[in-house]
């Protein structure tokens, strides 16, 4: 498949490229600064197993994807959307974006429009299907990619083929996805991140995660 990671260049960016250019996947990363997402790109293809990386601006990394995930932090997300909203029409939108709000990112902030992957809905609008998922991942983890993904990886949309999509993707990241409801659950899944955040200071770790269990299988 071909993605386009807006944002690629950052802490969850290194990760999803790694491991999906590992499955096989054309992973483009984006950046405000073609040059940075060049160079990073360079580096990522020179870890082992690396496969199919290369770095370029935004507006290039959404141009030939099917899917584009979203990975800039909330004060860049509003923006940053409708800059190219019209060119992720027609593409899955993976909204891992987390509303944080500086410096209290152990509490959970909720924003405007409820949460930012529905206020990324309403700004796309219908072309573009979003999906909410990885808030649970975090980048200490996903960054190596031969450390498993322990936590389970809950997935919100309101369009079943783009769920579908995002599940095949996160077990090609090596996690076990979810189907955890519409978008608007992507409320619960969001505010979830600043107590995980609370964890890891609390208990003095640095990937809190979430297991469900009770599951069939
Ligand atoms: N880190 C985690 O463990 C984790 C886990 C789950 C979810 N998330 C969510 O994933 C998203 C990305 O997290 P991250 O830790 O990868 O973030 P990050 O490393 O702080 O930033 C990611 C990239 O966003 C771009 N960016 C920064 N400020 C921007 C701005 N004002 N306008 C446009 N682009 C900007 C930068 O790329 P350029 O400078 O190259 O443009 C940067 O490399 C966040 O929304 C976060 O809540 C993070």
């Amino acid at each position: 498949m071909r993605i386009g990671v807006i944002g690629g260049t950052g802490k969850e960016g290194r990760g999803l490229a790694l491991r999906w250019s590992r499955a096989g996947h054309q992973v483009r990363i984006g950046s405000r600064d073609a040059a940075r997402a060049s160079e990073r790109a360079a580096e990522l293809r020179a870890v082992a197993g690396a496969g199919d990386i290369t770095g370029g601006d935004n507006a290039w990394a959404v141009s030939d994807a099917e899917v584009v995930v979203l990975c800039v932090p909330y004060a860049a997300h509003g923006e940053t959307l409708r800059s190219l909203a019209a060119q992720l029409a027609g593409r899955v939108l993976i909204d891992i974006t987390v509303p944080l709000n500086p410096p209290r990112v152990r509490e959970v902030h909720l924003p405007p429009g409820h949460s930012a992957a529905m206020e990324a809905q309403a700004i796309v609008g219908a072309a573009t299907p979003v999906v909410a998922t990885l808030h649970h991942v975090s980048s200490t983890h996903l960054g190596d990619p031969d450390h498993a993904i322990e936590g389970d990886v809950l997935v919100c949309s309101d369009h079943e083929a783009a769920t579908a999509t995002a599940i095949a993707l996160i077990a090609d990241l090596g996690g076990r996805a979810l189907d955890a409801g519409p978008l608007r659950n992507a409320v619960a899944l969001e505010s979830l991140t600043p107590v995980l955040l609370h964890l890891n200071k609390r208990y003095k770790c640095s990937a809190a995660a979430l297991r469900i269990v009770g599951l069939p299988g």
